[in-house]
C-alpha cells in the first residue's frame, strides 16, 4: 500500500464521490476508481458498500478512514519537521543575564543576525538558573550566564573571566587616592550588590570575594539590577563591584578603580543542552572567538573541544 492510496480513499470517503473526489485530485475519474479497487485488493476487504448512493463506508471503511487522516496528518507534520531540521526554517533563541549586555553580547548578536539572515534570533533576559531550566524544556537554545553550575545535562564552556572592577561616586575619597584598590580598601564602606533575586547570582561571587579573604563590608545595600545600582552609587548611597564591562557605559556621576587581585573575576558561560550539535550554536560560538581576537578581548583557554 503506498501514501497515494491514503490520499485517494480519504478525498473519496469525505466527498462520498468518486467525481467530486477526481476534481479535488486534479484527475479523471476513471483511473481513481481503478486504484480504490486496487486499495481493496491489497487489503483483502471492502471498504466501500456496494452501490450506496451517496457512497458509503463499510465498518471496515470507517476503520481504516480514522487511522488514514491520521496517518496523513502526521505525515505532513514530518515533511514540516525535517524542513526545520534540513534548516529552511532556522531559529536561535539566546538567553542572557543583564550585565552581559554591557559586554560584547550586543556585538555578538548584531554580527551573527548581518552573517546568518535566514536564522530567527530571539533575545530572552533570564537569570543563569533560570536559563538551565529553559534549556532543558527546550525554550531557548543557548545561554549566557555568570553562575557556574554543574548539571549532567549542559554543555559549559566558560568564555572568559571578566575582571571585577569599583564604582564610586564622583568625587568619593577612595577614588582620588592610590591607582588600584584591594578589596580590604572597602570594608568601610556600604556595597551596593545585585541582582537581589533570583539566587545565586553574581551578587553572590562579588560577597564571596569578600568572604574567601575573611573580610565583611561595613552594610550591604541589595538592589534589583547594575542599573540602579550605578545610579544609587552616583547618589552617593555607596559603592559597588560590578564587571569591567561597565566601565564602557561612561556616566560623568561615576568614576571606576581596578581591584590588584587578579583571582576577583566574574566568568561568562555559554551553556547549551548537552546532545545539541547544532551547527547554528557551532556557528555563534566560532564567531565569539573571532570577535574576541578582532577587539583583542582576552579569552579563556579554550574548552570546547567535541562541539
Ligand atoms: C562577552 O562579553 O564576552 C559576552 C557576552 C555575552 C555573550 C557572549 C560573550
Amino acid at each position: 500500500m503506498e501514501l497515494r492510496h491514503l490520499r485517494y480513499f480519504v478525498a473519496v470517503a469525505e466527498e462520498r464521490n468518486f467525481t467530486r473526489a477526481a476534481q479535488r485530485l486534479n484527475m479523471a475519474q476513471p483511473p481513481l476508481s481503478r486504484q480504490i479497487q486496487q486499495l481493496e485488493e491489497i487489503l483483502e476487504v471492502q471498504l466501500f458498500q456496494r452501490d450506496s448512493r451517496p457512497l458509503k463506508l463499510t465498518e471496515t471503511g470507517k476503520f481504516f478512514y480514522a487511522h488514514a487522516v491520521q496517518l496523513l496528518a502526521q505525515t505532513s507534520e514530518l515533511e514540516s519537521m525535517t524542513r526545520r531540521v534540513g534548516n529552511i526554517e532556522r531559529s536561535l533563541s539566546v538567553g542572557f543575564v543583564g550585565s552581559t549586555l554591557y559586554g560584547m553580547l550586543p556585538k555578538i548578536i548584531r554580527r551573527f543576525r548581518d552573517e546568518n539572515t535566514t536564522v530567527e534570533l530571539s533575545l530572552h533576559e533570564m537569570s543563569t538558573m533560570d536559563q538551565i531550566r529553559a534549556l532543558k524544556d527546550g525554550q531557548i537554545d543557548v545561554g549566557f550566564g555568570r553562575i557556574r553550575h554543574e548539571d549532567a545535562n549542559i554543555r559549559r564552556v566558560i568564555l572568559r573571566e571578566e575582571k571585577m572592577i569599583v564604582a564610586f561616586p564622583e568625587g568619593h575619597a577612595l577614588s582620588l587616592g592610590k591607582p588600584v584598590l584591594a578589596l580590604s580598601d572597602l570594608v568601610n564602606e556600604t556595597l551596593i550588590i545585585f541582582p537581589k533575586a533570583p539566587r545565586p547570582s553574581y551578587a553572590d561571587q562579588v560577597l564571596s570575594a569578600f568572604a574567601d579573604r575573611g573580610l565583611k563590608p561595613r552594610r550591604i545595600y541589595e538592589v534589583r539590577e547594575l542599573q540602579i545600582a550605578l545610579g544609587l552609587v552616583a547618589a552617593g548611597e555607596g559603592i559597588s563591584v560590578v564587571p569591567s564591562s561597565v566601565y564602557g557605559l561612561k556616566r560623568d556621576d561615576v568614576s571606576y578603580k581596578e581591584l590588584d587581585d587578579p583571582t576577583l573575576v566574574s566568568p561568562i558561560i555559554m551553556s547549551t543542552r548537552m546532545l545539541d550539535e547544532s551547527p547554528d550554536l557551532r556557528e555563534l560560538l566560532e564567531l565569539i572567538y573571532r570577535l574576541y581576537e578582532e577587539e583583542r578581548v582576552p579569552y579563556a583557554p579554550r574548552n570546547d573541544a567535541g562541539r
